[in-house]
């Protein structure tokens, strides 16, 4: 298993994490992380919320969602959508991407978050296999030409009721 941390983007390691390159060929599922950073600040009304991840000292990847968005905003799914997710070409293959989707459902489940969306390019070589194998299930939506997918959530202990 691959321990990853989800740690701040800052001017001390914005220019590693840009760095970040998926393989080659898989530029047409996912932004890179730089054009990823220009919709978060361009785009306010998606609640942008990101985070490099981490492998011991080393950026190998880059995760951003959409988070706790209020009901009612057109073209924008939520509450909680993966918007972006990446793992550098030199690290996929070893669980960093499960892990990241592990920390990410630990954190939304801790908001109050019942469900995970995330979308993904339809094609036989994309992440769709990967969204699947974790539990993610289509939504039968389309949305901008991307599958939808959901994750159910079971309840945070915390937001149990106590009877
Ligand atoms: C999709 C991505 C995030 C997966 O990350 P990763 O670290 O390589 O995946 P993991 O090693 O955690 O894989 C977890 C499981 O999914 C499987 N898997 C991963 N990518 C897969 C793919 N493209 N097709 C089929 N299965 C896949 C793995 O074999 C593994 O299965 P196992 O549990 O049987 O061992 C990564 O490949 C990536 O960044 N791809 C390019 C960008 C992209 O498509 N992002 C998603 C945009 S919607």
């Amino acid at each position: 298993m691959t321990a990853v941390r989800l740690v701040e983007i800052t001017a001390g390691n914005r220019d590693a994490v840009r760095a970040l390159r998926v393989r080659p060929g898989q530029e047409r599922f996912v932004a890179s992380v730089a054009k990823s950073l220009e919709d978060a600040a361009t785009t306010p009304e998606g609640e942008p919320w990101y985070r490099a991840v981490y492998a011991g000292e080393e950026p190998v990847g880059f995760v951003m969602l959409s988070w706790a968005v209020p009901p009612g905003r057109p073209g924008v799914l939520g509450p909680y959508f993966l918007w972006r997710l990446l793992v550098d070409g030199r690290h996929q293959g070893r669980g960093v991407g499960r892990a990241v989707l592990d920390e990410v459902v630990a954190l939304v489940r801790a908001d109050g978050g019942t469900e995970l969306l995330a979308s993904h390019q339809p094609g036989d070589d994309g992440p769709g296999a990967f969204y699947l194998k974790y539990g993610f299930r289509p939504t039968g939506e389309v949305d901008h030409g991307e599958t939808v997918l959901r994750l159910a959530l079971r309840p945070h202990p915390a937001s149990r009721s106590a009877t």
